[in-house]
């Protein structure tokens, strides 16, 4: 089976300009960490980490350190599984791990959020990332970039308001209903992300991207951070919550994997010339040395 893929990523580099595998690529992460300083929701349950041991043990012959912590699944850089929104939808630990791993993509807007602060991302600002980068590809994880992460962990510039424990006063940017409704069918993503604290804007009353995308089994990404590192597509992202069973969400390590050359990580590289080449010269062997024993039979 390795043997069939081999083959097929050796044939499909060189004629399909199809290779995922550039010669050095670096990883971003795009993860807040997760401590007490950590955001959440107002009226959750609180975070909590506690020492259970951190010392030297048995006549200092080795050191040990074991810890403790408890919380909530919506907090900090963290996933929504579609079961947050759809009692129907996959759990944390049923959300398969090809779903959890796909190419990347940022679009910026930034500039619009600085002039509305509950800007909504539309369908428009999807088609004009498009008319530049291309199509969106199946199966990517699609960021919105507003710019939010530099306010992360402040909670009074985070949910942009002096009263953050009222979430009907909150105001930050998010995916229009319509945007998530169209990445969905026309696009067939497999995940949105945003530097906010949730992938609807801050007014919203009844969350409706949320119920939107976790009814089609796309995942949520929220209070992402370094969106700004990135270039606009061409790397692969990696999602990895604790595989809890029966969760609704959880804290996640995000990691993207962008190519020091500049070039995507899906896109021909020098290797694929030189396969190319490779491929063309055999090709015109084998034609001409058919011809030969044609002739000579
Ligand atoms: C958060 O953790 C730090 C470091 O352990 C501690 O000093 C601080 O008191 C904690 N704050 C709260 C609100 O628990
Ligand atoms: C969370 O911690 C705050 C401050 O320490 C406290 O007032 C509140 O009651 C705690 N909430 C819960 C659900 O334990
Ligand atoms: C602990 O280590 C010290 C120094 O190596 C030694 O003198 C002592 O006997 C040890 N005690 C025990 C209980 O092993
Ligand atoms: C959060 O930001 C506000 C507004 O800039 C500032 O007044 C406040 O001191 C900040 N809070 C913390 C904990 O840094
Ligand atoms: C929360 O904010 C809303 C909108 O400003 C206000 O109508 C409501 O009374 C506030 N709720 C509380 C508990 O303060
Ligand atoms: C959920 O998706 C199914 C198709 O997968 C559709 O029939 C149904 O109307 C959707 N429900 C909502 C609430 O969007
Ligand atoms: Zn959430």
């Amino acid at each position: 089976m390795l043997g069939l893929r081999l083959c097929v990523a050796l044939i499909a580099c060189p004629l399909f300009g199809y290779c995922c595998l550039p010669d050095s690529f670096q990883v971003l992460d795009l993860s807040h960490t997760l401590s007490n300083e950590s955001l959440r929701w107002p009226g959750g349950s609180n975070f909590s980490f506690t020492i259970l041991t951190r010392g030297w043990q048995n006549n200092n012959s080795f050191w040990l350190e074991l810890n403790k912590f408890d919380t909530p699944e919506h907090i900090g850089t963290h996933m929504d599984a579609p079961a947050h929104f759809y009692n129907k939808g996959w759990k944390v630990h049923e959300i398969p791990a090809d779903r959890l791993v796909g190419p990347g993509v940022v679009i910026d807007v930034k500039d619009k959020v600085v002039k509305d602060s509950d800007y909504r991302m539309t369908p428009a600002d999807v088609e004009s990332w498009e008319k530049v980068n291309g199509p969106i590809p199946k199966g990517a994880i699609v960021f919105m970039r507003s710019g939010w992460d530099t306010r992360y962990p402040n909670k009074t510039l985070t949910f942009n308001t002096n009263t953050p424990d009222n979430e009907s006063t909150f105001h930050f940017p998010g995916f229009h209903p319509d945007t998530a409704r169209w990445l969905i069918v026309n696009r067939n993503i497999g995940m949105i992300g945003i530097d906010t604290p949730s992938t609807d804007y801050g007014p919203s009353p009844n969350f409706e991207v949320h119920q939107i995308i976790s009814n089609a089994s796309v995942m949520g990404l929220e209070n992402v951070n370094n969106l700004g590192a990135l270039p606009p597509k061409g790397f692969i992202v990696t999602v990895a919550p604790v595989k809890l069973f029966d969760g609704s969400g959880g804290p996640v390590r995000i990691l993207a994997l962008v190519s020091k050359d500049g070039s995507g990580m899906c896109t021909a590289n020098s290797a694929g010339h030189l396969m190319l080449f490779w491929a063309f010269a055999f090709g015109l062997w084998h034609v001409l040395s058919s011809l030969w024993k044609i002739c000579i039979t």
